[in-house]
């Protein structure tokens, strides 16, 4: 990350959230105006139809204004109209006489981000990839609705979340924004919290479009991979996102995908997007991704942000001169008009208020409940039974103050603390050692540091040792390798050694591989935990809470199994991201090529028969399970029954999952996800239940040529295949499908 990105994100520049207020208000109480009384205006007539009428009275000038932002603090000198921004990553100008508000976008990847700087409060969700371990479309509907609230709260009205980048390189920095490696499952939780978030009447949108799979060379990289193997891999993560989803916004990507930047590519942008998934929004760059003037909006890109160095005065002179058609700005306005009438900023404008911060601790807390993971848990060491062990040593790196949380544009600030800098390690103040304190009374805990020699002697004397062990991301950046840093290693090696009871909580971003398994009885993976973090993992370890995450991505035993076991980096002598941010006709400077295709994660593994630490899918539970009675409904195999049994002595929730291996002739990994369910099941309790598969998971992408584009599947014999992982399905039956 070159200085001065960071310098821009990092951004100091206070800009007045009361005078947009003021503006805001000015706008909305003159109710009697006319402009109140003209037709689109009036709820009732659809998006399109109120667009359509707003853009005919638009001048070009006008027009151009609804296609590029306005700066964002820190990133250059302020515009003259800086004071109308609400202090988030950009905003647009409405057009104020005919009742189209300014456009206030906000970062909102785990929470809203930029609070401190603006003195405001965010919760902190658990991180993106934490919360889709819950694999619940509920829970990410709350995640969505919690950070739709806090936006309009804080006089925002269009979010900028919603990663779905499918988790292909897990050293990628920004793997925590993200679903996991799964499209079906990534695609539908991100799709549930848009729906709920957009829900807010705020835009929703949908990022980064598209395989945009690692931080390296953000900038220059070009990402090369088969048409067939992106559509059914990083594309239809995006296109389940968009369905159920329905965002009017996508935020198109830094990097370039196959020669163009994906900005600027009209393949991502107009083919498929625009054309076949019918999308009726707008795109914007990510910040500083646009190139062009001409080719970009050619190419479908209707929004520049943060400035407008290609869409501001060149556009204007370009449709002046005849090389941009009025056509292409029309579509580009209509779309965010669209955007503004279908989400409700017309109707209900934002209205600042104070947010409600207990109502978003719980539901941090129970999304974080959900998505913690068990990994490990030899002898029946957890649930910690506070009548049985009398003393823990809590360790690891501010195990006594704080709980990790992921960086970059995504940072939420956490209370009392002004706001951090770019990059730096942000610890939010949810206690470990308190919250296991408060929940064992009687029961000596005490901090035994982070040094190993130190952390092993308050171990030695301990009836548990409880570990946590962070691994620090952020956007900007890759990891070097999946190991944790710091020498957290040793340290659990040490602990481990003094105490034969040692339960090691993992804060981290990503997969990590874990040399000491065999050493320690316990591993919970709580991921970034958010500001009810220490509660929820306390719950968890004292048995309050029964843990039914299941992992959203393969946690590999080693980077050397990875499909590219050297990160790929910019070579030397790579022009730079300054040289090719904001320069206009500029072509990607190196690539990476993704020749495993749509194998990613589990596939990878499947298909090369790698074994894995702990595999997709995978998680346990303080009870156990039984699956039976598998039967494929009538409807050509496209729905599954089976039973699943509460086969131990405590309620809980089961993920139970639905695999599908394709005909030979489809030339496919061994087995995808197609589909799962959750199953709440007493001790003892038995359910049947039906997961409706959808025929399109089950479909290849046939477009070899771009004359015949589209899904199909492939006739011939079908495996269906149901259990608690990708790797323990008890369940198998086979179907010859047409
Ligand atoms: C990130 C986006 C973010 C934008 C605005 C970019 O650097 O890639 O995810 O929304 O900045 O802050």
């Amino acid at each position: 990350m070159s200085r001065s990105l960071s310098l821009f994100l990092a951004g100091t520049l206070a800009v007045a959230g009361s005078t947009s207020l003021r503006a805001q208000h000015h706008h909305h109480n003159q109710a009697e105006s006319p402009v109140q009384n003209q037709p689109w205006m009036k709820p009732g007539l659809s998006p399109d139809e109120r667009a359509e009428m707003v853009l005919k009275q638009l001048t070009l000038d006008e027009k151009i204004n609804l296609l590029h932002g306005n700066g964002m603090p820190g990133w250059g000198a302020p515009r003259p109209n800086a004071y109308l921004g609400n202090g988030g990553a950009g905003f647009t100008l409405g057009v104020e006489r005919l009742g189209i508000p300014i456009i206030q976008m906000s970062d909102a990847a785990y929470g809203v981000r930029s609070s401190a700087e603006n003195g405001r409060y965010s919760t902190a969700l658990p991180s993106n990839l934490g919360s889709a371990a819950s694999w619940d479309p509920q829970a990410a509907c709350d995640y969505g609705a919690l950070i739709g609230r806090e936006l309009r709260a804080q006089g925002y009205n269009m979010t900028l979340g919603g990663g779905v980048n499918l988790t292909r390189e897990p050293r990628n920095g920004r793997t925590f924004e993200y679903m996991g490696e799964d499209p079906v499952l990534a695609g539908t939780l991100v799709g549930n919290r848009i729906k709920c978030e957009r829900a807010q009447h705020v835009i929703g949108d949908i990022k980064h479009y598209a395989v945009n799979d690692q931080e390296s060379g953000r900038n220059e990289v070009d990402s090369i991979i088969g048409k067939r193997a992106m559509r059914e891999s990083d594309l239809l993560a995006f296109e389940i996102g968009l369905k159920v989803g329905d965002p009017s916004a996508v935020m198109c990507s830094y990097n370039g995908v196959n020669g163009d930047y994906a900005c600027e590519n009209k393949y991502l942008l107009t083919d498929v997007l625009k054309k076949e998934w019918n999308f009726k929004g707008f795109v914007l760059s990510d910040w500083g991704g646009t190139h062009s003037t001409v080719k970009a909006s050619a190419a479908g890109l209707d929004n520049e942000e943060p400035l407008d160095d290609f869409y501001g005065a060149k556009l204007k002179e370009a449709v002046q001169n005849g090389q941009v058609p009025m056509s292409q700005i029309d579509d580009h306005a209509r779309r965010v008009l669209r955007g503004e009438f279908a989400a409700g900023l017309v109707d209900y404008p934002a209205q600042k208020s104070v947010v409600d911060v207990e109502g978003g601790l719980e539901t941090a807390q129970r999304i974080e409940e959900s998505s913690i993971v068990l990994l490990k848990n030899e002898h029946n060491l957890l649930p910690l039974d506070p009548a049985k062990v009398h003393s823990i040593a809590v360790l690891g790196v501010n195990a006594d103050t704080g709980m990790i949380s992921g960086g970059g544009s995504a940072q939420v600030d956490p209370p009392g603390r002004p706001p951090a800098p770019w990059q730096a390690h942000v610890w939010f103040p949810t206690s470990p050692l308190k919250a296991i304190a408060a929940k064992a009374p009687g029961v000596t805990v005490r901090y035994g540091g982070s040094e190993p020699a130190t952390a092993a002697e308050a171990a030695k004397g301990a009836d548990v040792a409880v570990v946590f062990a962070y691994q620090w991301e952020s956007e900007g950046m890759d990891l070097p390798d999946l190991s944790l840093p710091d020498h957290q290693d040793a340290l659990i090696e040490q602990v481990a050694a003094a105490n034969p009871h040692t339960i090691v909580v993992l804060e981290t971003g990503t997969a990590v591989t874990m040399p000491w398994l065999d050493k320690v009885e316990g591993v919970v993976e709580a991921w970034y935990a958010g500001s009810g973090g220490a509660k929820a993992m306390a719950n968890v370890l004292f048995g309050e809470v029964n843990p039914s995450g299941k992992l959203p991505m393969t946690f590999p035993r080693s980077v050397a199994d990875l499909p590219h076991p050297h990160l790929v980096t910019p070579p030397p002598g790579a022009q730079g991201k300054e040289a090719v941010m904001r320069t206009g006709e500029a072509k990607p400077t190196f690539s990476v090529h993704y020749d495993e295709g749509v194998k990613v994660g589990y596939k990878w593994y499947d298909a090369e028969q790698k074994p894995v630490l702990f595999p997709f899918g995978y998680g346990l539970s303080y009870t156990s399970y039984r699956y039976s009675g598998l039967k494929l409904g009538e409807d050509a195999g496209h729905s599954v029954t089976f039973t699943v049994t509460n086969t131990g002595e405590r309620a809980g929730t089961e993920i139970a999952e639905v695999y599908a291996g394709l005909p030979a002739a489809a030339e496919e990994p061994p087995k995808r996800l197609v589909g799962w369910a959750r199953v709440a099941l007493k001790p003892g309790e038995s359910r049947e239940v039906t997961v409706a598969v959808d025929p399109k998971y089950l479909s290849i992408y046939d477009g070899q040529g771009d004359e015949q584009p589209g899904w199909k599947l492939v006739p011939g014999q079908y495996t269906f295949l149901v259990g608690g992982s990708s790797q323990d399905l008890p369940l198998k039956q086979e179907t010859t499908l047409h």
